[in-house]
């Protein structure tokens, strides 16, 4: 007979909400996860809605950037995960001077210069019967013309406003600049950065290993800034779905390993195990411990933003951290409690937390002491 509960090792029952894991149309699992695309994909065109949430990203980050008083253009910069090179075109069009993209396949062949002027046009000046119109002129005439570009911005938590990150204007000519087919745990990198960043990859990497990396490569007063899916989502970017919400956040691996193993197939319980661990090869963090590794590293933190998924915004999961609260059999603080008897340190704002952004500047050499400054500390009072 079906189970109708499982029992965690610290004694806790939870029960299977009905229907929960019917409702994601996820778990492909007769489809082996894997990054293989489709034969054609390294060839065919970057598709307008990808390039439209790449651009939407760069936009959220530079936002972020600009509240914490950080502004480019920089002397060069390095994209990890660039993927067909859109983050490093939008920071080579805003004028800075080496632009580089590191990623494990030449996916620039989908994203000519050309195409990303075409796909530039496509979100400023969308066409109109034919005809480009400027895209609030076309808003007005239609709001479909604004909607599209900025609905993006709520997958970010973000409530679209008509000036949304629009102000980013190309004023020198986006081309590729470099592109590096390489792993960046081990690409033995020949020059230093003034900017790193790393947008939508971060679960793939152990953090510990890419942020002593990343610190190695950047100069004194260089800036390193992130923005991923958080793993404390409800269904994060490992896909796994179970039989009640926040799976993979509500157990223990080992506790996971056994409730895979009671109520799917082997094959299906290999899968579900193998998509938990990809993330951060299974070691699962909060701001406060990113902090840590990057302070051991020498990485300065700037400032922290959490994007918290907008109650009616859907993705992933049409089941948001808000509406799950509602119901009497997924409440976030029972969640919590669970989480409790394994982590201390895990808070409901993390369970609200659809992406976060972090950035940090490279520590200079130490200086010898603080008694040199103080002499000029402006007497406050
Ligand atoms: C989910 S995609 C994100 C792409 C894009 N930055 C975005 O935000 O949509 C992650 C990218 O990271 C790349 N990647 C994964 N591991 C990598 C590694 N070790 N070194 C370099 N790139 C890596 C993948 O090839 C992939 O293109």
């Amino acid at each position: 007979m079906a189970n109708k509960s499982f029992t965690t090792s610290f004694g806790r029952q939870i029960p299977f909400v009905e229907g929960y894991l019917e409702a994601h149309a996820r778990n492909p699992w007769e489809n082996d996860w894997s990054d293989q695309e489709a034969e054609g994909f390294m060839t065919s065109p970057m598709s307008y809605s990808s390039f439209r949430k790449d651009l939407v990203e760069y936009a959220v980050a530079r936002k972020f950037l600009h509240s914490l008083g950080v502004k480019g253009p920089w002397g060069s910069a390095l994209e990890i995960g660039g993927r067909e090179a859109v983050v490093a075109r939008l920071i080579k069009g805003e004028g800075t001077e080496y632009v580089e993209t590191i990623d494990l396949k030449p996916y620039y062949k989908r994203l000519s210069t050309p195409l990303f002027k075409t796909r530039m046009r496509d979100v400023f000046a969308p066409k109109v019967r034919g005809i480009r119109v400027p895209r609030r002129l076309a808003g007005l005439a239609n709001p479909k013309y604004y909607d599209w570009a900025q609905s993006q911005a709520r997958e970010f938590g973000l409530q679209p406003d008509r000036n949304f990150g629009w102000d980013i204007k190309m004023v020198r000519e986006p081309d590729l600049g470099t592109y590096t087919i390489g792993d960046v745990n081990t690409y033995d990198f020949k020059r230093k950065y003034d900017f790193v960043s790393a947008m939508g990859c971060l679960d793939y990497f152990d953090p510990e290993h890419l942020f002593k990396r990343v610190s190695s490569i950047l100069n004194p007063g260089g800036i390193f800034v992130f923005l991923f899916e958080y793993w404390w989502f409800p269904v994060n970017t490992t896909d796994v779905v179970g039989h009640f919400p926040y799976v993979t956040q509500r157990l223990t691996r080992d506790d996971f390993i056994r409730y895979a193993a009671e109520n799917f197939s082997a094959k299906e319980a290999d899968w579900l195990l193998k998509r938990r661990d990809y993330y951060h090869q299974g070691n699962v963090l909060v701001p406060k411990q990113y902090c840590d590794i990057a302070d051991k590293n020498d990485l300065y933190v700037l400032g922290e933003h959490r994007c918290m998924t907008l109650r009616n915004y859907f993705r992933r999961t049409s089941m948001t951290p808000y509406f799950l609260d509602q119901f009497e059999d997924s409440k976030l603080k029972d969640v919590m409690e669970d989480i409790k008897q394994f982590r201390g340190d895990v808070s409901l704002a993390d369970l609200k937390t659809g992406f976060m952004m972090m950035a940090f500047e490279k520590r200079g050499p130490r200086k010898p002491h603080v008694q040199e400054r103080i002499k000029e500390v402006p007497k406050l009072r």
